[in-house]
């Protein structure tokens, strides 16, 4: 049996190909390259196993005609769908952005899973689908969900055709929802974006926003560490877990100056105003994992470790570029 991974040439999705590849699994990406890259699946494209395909999601027809050529050979037990925008500010800028690539990605795949029978679904929710709930504690079930960005609200509304589907014809399926995740290889995020910044003016640096938000950051082996011990542990016909580092977080500020120490330790930083990064921004939240740790998962980094390791990892990545 074979595991659909769409969104395989991003950075979360890159990440779980080569974790099930390494378990000995037979893995299909799809991915239209437009935020993902062949540069990062290139340690496994060749692996035997493994089948990519670029194709984009909101095209039905070849997205169907694609996995059922591929699925007449290699049975299709579940997939993990992590195709999505992104880029929330963008998303603000223009809805159409999310409505196809985060909503639309998630209608055709159901469709596709229709189709061809594929009964298990796992799925890449995100904090975003709570709105601005300051300072009350998130936890899965708190209501009602009204988010403020796009991207939170087409995640939102995928979660919602997900457990119709899993009334009508899904076996399974599983939601994680998370925060912020950091790593390699980036492909976008504040760290990458600090980078990116002091590469163009390495005296100065801008961030967005006075600095106080803080939010917190989960390392990306742990997430996928994460999702498929929740995979594995639990059985309801819909699953949906919070994941993240657990504790309150880290201030923007301080992991701008921890990225200024690594790259640019002369630059000035420079902050803007009020405490959002951009519309849309949910600038501090208190994110609960009673129910993952609950169910016998907990991380092993804090967000501030998380973001030291990411630093590291994202400046050598850049610099072997
Ligand atoms: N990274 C985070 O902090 C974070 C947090 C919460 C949720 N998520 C979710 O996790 C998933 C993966 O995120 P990521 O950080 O790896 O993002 P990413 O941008 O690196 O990966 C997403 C991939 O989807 C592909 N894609 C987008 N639209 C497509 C389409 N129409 N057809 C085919 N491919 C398409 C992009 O090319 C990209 O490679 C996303 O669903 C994202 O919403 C990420």
């Amino acid at each position: 049996m074979a595991i659909l991974i769409t969104g395989v040439a991003g950075f979360i999705g890159s990440n779980l190909a080569r974790k099930l590849l390494s378990e000995g699994k037979a893995v299909i990406g799809l991915d239209n390259l437009c935020r993902g890259s062949m540069a990062n699946m290139a340690d496994f494209a060749q692996h035997p196993q493994f089948v990519f395909h670029e194709i984009d999601l909101t095209d039905l027809a070849s997205y169907q005609a694609c996995v059922s050529q591929y699925a007449l050979k290699h049975p299709i037990s579940e997939v993990w769908h992590l195709a999505a925008n992104s880029d929330i500010p963008a998303g603000i800028s223009d809805a159409a952005i999310d409505l196809r690539d985060t909503f639309m990605s998630t209608y055709n795949t159901l469709e596709v899973m229709k189709r061809l029978d594929i009964p298990a679904l796992c799925f890449a929710s995100t904090s975003a689908v709570y709105g601005d709930l300051g300072e009350r504690l998130l936890q899965e079930d708190i209501g009602p969900l009204f988010p403020i960005s796009n991207y939170g609200a087409m995640k939102l509304a995928s979660e919602a055709l997900i457990s119709a589907s899993v009334e009508s014809f899904l076996k399974s399926a599983y939601i994680f929802r998370f925060p912020n995740v950091i790593g390699t290889p980036a492909t976008h995020g504040v760290i990458l974006d600090f980078i990116e910044k002091l590469k163009k003016t390495p005296d100065h640096l801008e961030v967005l926003g006075n600095g106080s938000q803080r939010k917190a950051y989960l390392h990306v082996d742990e997430l996928i560490d994460a999702m498929l011990y929740i995979q594995s542990q639990a059985r309801a016909p819909l699953n949906y877990f919070n994941i993240g580092a657990g504790d309150e977080g880290i201030f923007v500020r301080d992991i701008a100056q921890l990225v200024v120490a690594a790259v640019s330790p002369h630059a000035t930083i420079a902050y803007g105003e009020g405490d959002k990064g951009w519309v849309g921004d949910v600038p501090r939240f208190s994110y609960s994992i009673e129910k993952l740790r609950k169910l016998g998962w907990r991380p092993k980094l804090g967000s501030v470790q998380a973001v030291q390791l990411a630093i590291k990892q994202i400046v050598a990545d850049l610099s072997r570029a």
